[in-house]
């Protein structure tokens, strides 16, 4: 079967080119992730670090899929979105509580701390909910192939360092990443004895039709939105941040992969191997300045008091946003976003 075969009877309500709404933390909730599946992609709630109040965004996705006038075709009952964790700081018997009540039709894995962590995390979801199926998101070759060698993953989304929000800190882009990172999984399960490559989803830079179909060129079976996202209307997010989406450009030099704003923002707990990537704000300006972090903590708290004037060049609050940022000129319907992607790259790919 080939991986479009498999995608499409896997989550039948999908049409391709697969558009994939990334699980981004706080942002991406039960309206995004609806929207996404609705519209023919797949949806993902970005539950992050902290699963408490996780439950409480699936029940609400389970109300807006009920209320559609023709329900999404979906496999073996499953709930048609799908849940992000980012494993080293999710709780893991919480998350699969969930899993199992629930049955998404996927879980994304992100940064765990260990492959037998990540060993546990899906050997749990898969005992909890066989119907679910596992996608590991990686950021390097060696990453791709201890993941499939210890996990069997359905879905290796792989990410390129082009991305916004965390990643690997040392990184490549996805037109040399996504090509090796196959030829080394595809390598390893011959030498393993055989078996199904997993299914290919690219991440990182991909912001519309020119991207989404160079990525398809390069052997993805689909593509991850994160970025272009954030100027959707579905999406979960301050005005200020919204708007310094649509206003920055050039993202290779307006933005910049840090631990800074992680510090400020004191969303620590993530290891050397990981950084953000986010406009370049004042907070960056004054910490590679030398400013004490006490200080430039104390001015980023400040800043959180001013709502959306917070956000901008010269304010504090962190915009993470991937280095395609400058292709992001319109605030969006998910819908109208998914739909000009999936055309678009039939378009150009001249099908
Ligand atoms: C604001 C923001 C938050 C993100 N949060 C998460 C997250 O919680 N979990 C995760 O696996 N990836 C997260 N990501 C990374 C995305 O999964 C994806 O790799 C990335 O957005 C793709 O690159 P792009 O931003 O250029 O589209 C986030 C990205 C952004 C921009």
């Amino acid at each position: 079967m080939s991986s479009l075969q498999r995608l499409q009877s896997l989550y039948p309500w999908i049409k391709t080119p697969l558009v994939v709404g990334a699980p981004m933390r706080l942002i991406a909730l039960a309206d995004m992730a609806v929207e996404l599946s609705k519209a023919g992609g797949i949806g993902f709630i970005g539950a992050g670090t902290d699963v408490s109040d996780l439950e409480s965004h699936v029940q609400k996705a389970q109300l807006l899929l009920q209320a559609l006038p023709t329900p999404l075709a979906s496999r073996s009952k499953t709930l048609p979105i799908g849940l992000g964790f980012i494993n080293w700081g999710a709780s893991l018997p919480d998350s699969i509580d969930i899993i199992k009540k629930y049955s998404p039709a996927a879980v994304w894995f992100f940064a765990p701390t260990s492959t037998t962590s990540l060993l546990e995390w899906t050997r749990s979801t898969r005992a909890a909910s066989p119907d679910t199926q596992v996608w590991v998101q990686v950021g390097s070759v060696k990453e791709a192939l201890d993941t499939v060698k210890t996990v069997t993953p359905d879905v290796l989304v792989v990410q390129g360092t082009d991305a916004g929000g965390h990643g690997l800190v040392r990184g490549a882009s996805l037109i040399t990443l996504l090509p090796e990172v196959q030829d080394a999984v595809r390598a390893a399960i011959v030498e393993q004895g055989g078996g199904e490559p997993p299914i290919f989803i690219a991440a990182g830079g991909i912001v519309e039709k020119r991207g989404a179909a160079a990525a398809h060129v390069l052997g993805a079976d689909g593509v991850v939105l994160g970025t272009r996202l954030l100027a959707s209307h579905e999406a979960n997010i301050a005005r200020g941040y919204q708007q310094e989406i649509i206003r920055a450009s050039d993202g290779g030099q307006s933005t910049v992969r840090t631990k800074v704003y992680d510090n400020l923002r004191r969303t620590t707990g993530w290891a050397e191997t990981h950084n953000a990537r986010g406009v370049i704000n004042r907070s960056y300006h004054d910490a590679i300045s030398g400013m004490d972090e006490e200080r430039n903590k104390q001015l980023y708290d400040e800043e959180t008091k001013k709502g959306d004037a917070g956000w901008g060049t010269h304010a504090r609050m962190t915009t993470y946003a991937g280095s395609g940022v400058g292709l992001v000129k319109e605030v969006k319907s998910v819908e109208d976003i998914v739909r000009e992607i999936r055309e678009g790259v039939e378009e150009v790919l001249g099908r």
